[in-house]
């Protein structure tokens, strides 16, 4: 197993996210892995905080008071530009060299910005290892599409953009900000499906059916049950296709996990999830897991629920089984 820690919030305003592979950690997930599923865990065990990065390209045209606002202008509407290209990369490059060892790659996250590393780290490394002749098919469990542009984003948050990045929809021109994402790093968008959305945005919308996507929002679990949806996602994959699951912990509903910084209600249930995670895993063709925007600073209540549910999808995602 090819473990990444990724300490980072840059993807969107709420601190805090950056503290969610440490509160998972600390509930033992890791431990669990090697004791009860007796996996070797390979890479660094130790969370890298990737918010200390100081962007080096400066660019001080719109320098505002804050400083993180000096160093790291907007740029097509998007906040942090500079700093989530660069994390990106060098999760990015982490991530290839577990997949390219032919290790799963898990990342426990951060917010769902650092799926640029993730999964471009994956599509590439399957792309040079002869055992996997396809290309990488990516499942997105997630309320959120996450494939804004930065044209159609309202918020300029990156975490709401990462698919559009990957998918090579939103390519961008300026050096220096997503300029290492090269066509070896992405993915087709006939080789994407969505699960669990329940809050697009318009333009996401327009995306979404121009591109013809295939996306199964909470709608459709409702009215096929979860277990005739995963059939079709993984039907649609094929048997031969490598599967990179990126997971966000707001697909869960509120009610199970809480501490997350845009929880949308009428979302999965915890065994909703977990079923995902097990067919995935059952396919024996998982070879990237993210969990993503575990964020502990969030509800007075404590951590201590949307935790229990994080370890729980990824001992289900890792092959756990119930019996
Ligand atoms: N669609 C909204 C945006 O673009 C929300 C995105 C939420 N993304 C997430 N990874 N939680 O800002
Ligand atoms: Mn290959
Ligand atoms: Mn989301
Ligand atoms: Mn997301």
């Amino acid at each position: 197993l090819g473990v990444t820690l990724v300490g980072f919030s840059g993807g969107q305003c709420r601190p805090g996210t950056d503290a969610g592979p440490e509160v998972l950690t600390q509930a033992g997930l890791l431990t669990q892995l090697e004791s009860d599923l007796g996996y070797t865990l390979h890479g660094d065990t130790t969370v890298r905080n990737f918010n200390a990065y100081q962007p080096t390209v400066t660019d001080r045209d719109n320098a505002l008071s804050n400083s993180s606002t000096i160093d790291d202008p907007d740029h097509r509407g998007m906040k942090n530009p500079r700093s989530v290209s660069a994390v990106t990369e060098q999760i990015s490059e982490l991530v290839y060299q577990q997949a390219r060892s032919g290790r799963l790659a898990l990342t426990l996250g951060g917010d769902h910005s650092i799926a640029i590393g993730t999964v471009s780290g994956v599509a590439r490394a399957i792309r040079e290892r002869a055992d996997t002749p396809n290309d990488l098919a990516v499942i997105w469990v997630d309320a959120h599409a996450d494939i804004n542009t930065p044209e159609t984003s309202d918020s300029g948050n990156i975490h709401g953009m990462p698919v559009s990045f990957l998918t090579g929809l939103a390519t961008s021109s300026t050096p220096g900000i997503f300029d290492w994402l090269q066509p070896h790093h992405r993915i087709l968008t006939s080789k994407l499906v969505y699960i669990a959305l329940r809050d697009v945005d318009a333009g996401e919308k327009c995306i979404l059916r121009e591109n013809n996507i295939r996306a199964y929002s909470m709608h459709d679990i409702d009215r096929h049950g979860i277990g005739a949806i995963m059939d079709a996602a993984l039907a649609y994959i094929g048997p031969e296709t490598p599967i990179h699951l990126s997971f966000d912990v707001d697909a869960l509903d509120p009610m199970w996990a809480p501490s997350t910084g845009t929880p949308v209600r009428g979302g999965l249930t915890l065994r909703e999830g977990d079923f995902i995670c097990e067919a995935v895993a059952g396919t024996g063709q998982c070879v990237g897991f993210d969990l993503v925007e575990v964020n502990p600073s969030l509800v007075e209540g404590g951590v201590g629920d949307t935790v229990r549910a994080g370890v729980s999808l990824v001992r289900c995602g890792l092959g756990d089984t119930l019996l």
